[in-house]
């Protein structure tokens, strides 16, 4: 091995050492919670709206609305003949996954909520978009201001490909203000819940999207800007995440050069400077620095996907992959891939767009709502990486994230303490890992393929409250649950794997979300949980396996005091003066 290797491999050690130093160290648990401001300093709370001043903005059209895609139309195999990649099109994708969704008001406070979920609604994810020959759009790259649903031209150049790339990022800050150390957990989480609520805004314009994992995360910041210090000076940096392709369907959607577009991008015109988001920043998160460096990805060559990220039976494969490997709990096992069956249909005849605007997080639970074992069904099985079928397509990786369900009010399935396993290759070893005492019972009436097993008949409630962080949200939802990830699987990977089974997590918690409303209940994503005592639940020792994020559903309790109003009055109010003032 050479010198430079062995150097190499010690700077990757070290990496993983600190990212994985961060996670303990960010850990809750009873009696002790990651460490935090404490209390809410309203003084530097951050503006929650991104802007670059002096760039130049383009309205968007809001047209989602418009769609007769129903919200079933997403699962079916014929799927949606798809839109033109225009600037409508643009609009609506945007409109429906970063857009504002709605506005709530209490007295004289008003705050806006977003298609996408985010931990304690702070927002820390900011997109961007590369266009090339989009109608309606100049070529070059833009912020989305999700505000005035337009976007900020950033560059103008000419990208040396044909079509549309999206990139995320996120601005740490937002969350540390409030969460501190834990933030940059949250700022994962959104990243999947992003990517979801991305490849769900995608499918209503009948497109798909691809990850483009080959980029490294210094890459992405050259392309979109986000290193041009003087661009940031005296405003709160964004961190790299991620790029994704947009496939329409036609010709043209091949992925881009890496280094023929950023040498173009750099030599574009930019404009615009960030705004400051808070004035001081009283406290500080090193830490959260520290993991960001260690979990940096480098440009990598695109692996071969990793275990069936999809069901390849439905469309054959051109090159077959050879046999795949998963390294889970130490030890590496072949996986083989299993057809799945088709989705059972959903009930929900809302159409796409209006079952996306209206998700929200239930704030509290009515503790009496059940739903019938068919519902859970189709719940958790459209968590399953499905070909052609959002969100979970996306993912091109061997399932990472395991299910460890909390079932207070499920028809037909008792109470008790549920594993839903999303691979079959991780079964054996939870089968190995997990308290010998746990029964493994398989459950009537639910389909094989959903690897659904009983390991504990029990009252949960109580101790899904008190796992995650005492809230009642936990105990008086149907079910609530905790993500079980191959935590060691991931960062063998690389230190960045460590984002990306949040990633994971965030993703399915999108999936969740949007079941669940389309099933008539409600769900919320649970950031705050005690970490190793759901653990020592489980009898896991030794981090092969850590849960990095809890989840519940069932009959939300709305809060009738709070005012509604739709996403973008702002901007109607403010066209229609406009228009008065015209006339
Ligand atoms: C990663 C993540 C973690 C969250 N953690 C909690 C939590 O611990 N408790 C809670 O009540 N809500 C939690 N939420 C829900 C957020 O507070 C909610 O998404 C936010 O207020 C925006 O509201 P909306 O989802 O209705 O748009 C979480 C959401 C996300 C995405």
């Amino acid at each position: 091995m050479s010198e430079e290797q062995t150097g190499h491999e010690d700077f990757e050690m070290d990496a993983l050492n600190r990212v994985r130093a961060y996670h303990h160290r960010t850990k809750h648990g009873f009696g002790r919670y990651a460490a935090s401001p404490g209390f809410m300093d309203w003084e530097t709370q951050p503006d929650p709206f991104r802007r670059f001043d002096g760039a130049q903005q383009f309205p968007l059209p809001l047209a989602a609305d418009s769609l007769a895609v129903l919200y079933a139309d997403l699962f079916t195999p014929e799927g949606i003949s798809a839109s033109p990649l225009d600037k409508t099109g643009v609009g609506i994708l945007l409109e429906l996954s970063f857009g504002l969704a709605a506005w709530k008001q209490y007295g004289n406070d008003r705050w806006a909520l977003r298609c996408n979920p985010s931990s304690g609604n702070l927002h820390p994810t900011e997109a961007y978009l590369i266009a090339s020959g989009v109608p309606g759009l100049e070529d070059g790259g833009y912020h989305y201001a999700s505000i005035d649903h337009a976007l900020e031209q950033r560059c103008q150049f000419e990208p040396p490909f044909h079509g549309l790339l999206v990139g995320l990022s996120s601005i740490h800050w937002r969350e540390a203000w409030k969460y501190g150390e834990r933030a940059f957990r949250y700022c994962q989480h959104d990243i999947g819940h992003g990517l979801g609520a991305l490849r769900y805004a995608a499918a209503v314009l009948g497109w798909r999207l691809r990850l483009l994992d080959s980029w490294g995360d210094g890459d992405i910041a050259a392309l979109l800007g986000l290193d041009r210090q003087a661009d940031f000076a005296g405003a709160e940096i964004e961190a790299p995440d991620v790029l994704c392709l947009i496939e329409t369907g036609v010709d043209g959607d091949g992925e881009p050069d890496i280094d023929a577009l950023l040498n173009a991008a750099s030599a574009g015109i930019w404009t615009g400077k960030a705004n400051t988001l808070s004035q001081v920043h009283h406290s500080n998160w090193p830490v959260i620095d520290e993991v960001c460096a260690a979990a940096h990805k480098p440009r990598t060559i695109n692996p071969t996907p990793l275990g069936n990220a999809v069901d390849t039976h439905l469309r054959p494969h051109p090159n077959p992959p050879p046999p795949r490997e998963s390294f889970l709990g130490g030890r590496t096992i072949s996986i083989n891939s299993t057809p799945l069956p088709a989705l059972s249909p959903t009930l929900c005849e809302l159409t796409a767009a209006e079952l996306i605007k209206q998700r929200r997080s239930a704030q509290a639970f009515d503790g009496v709502t059940a739903i019938p074992a068919k519902t859970l069904c189709r719940i958790l099985d459209a968590t399953l990486p499905r070909t052609n079928m959002p969100p979970l397509d996306l993912w091109n990786r061997s399932p990472k994230v395991h299910l460890v369900l909390f079932i207070h009010r499920v028809v037909g399935l008792p109470p008790g303490v549920y594993l839903f396993c999303r691979s079959a290759e991780a079964e054996p070893v939870l089968k190995a890992k997990l308290k010998e005492s746990f029964k493994w019972e398989s459950c009537d009436g639910i389909p094989n393929h959903l690897r659904l097993y009983r390991l504990l008949r029990a009252d949960a409630r109580q101790a899904a409250t008190t796992l995650s962080c005492q809230q009642a949200i936990a105990g008086d939802s149907a079910f609530s649950l905790g993500m079980l990830t191959e935590f060691e699987a991931g960062l063998a990977e690389g230190p960045w794997g460590y984002r990306r089974l949040f990633w994971e997590c965030g993703l399915i918690g999108q999936a969740l979300y949007l079941e669940a409303e389309a099933a008539g209940v409600r769900g919320t994503g649970i950031g705050c949980f005690f970490d190793d005592p759901v653990h020592e639940l489980l009898g896991l020792g030794g981090t092969a396996f850590q849960s990095l994020y809890h989840f519940t559903v069932g009959g939300p309790v709305v809060d009738n005091r709070l005012e509604n109003l739709p996403g973008y009055w702002h901007l109607e109010r403010l066209q229609s003066s406009q228009h008065q003032r015209a006339t």
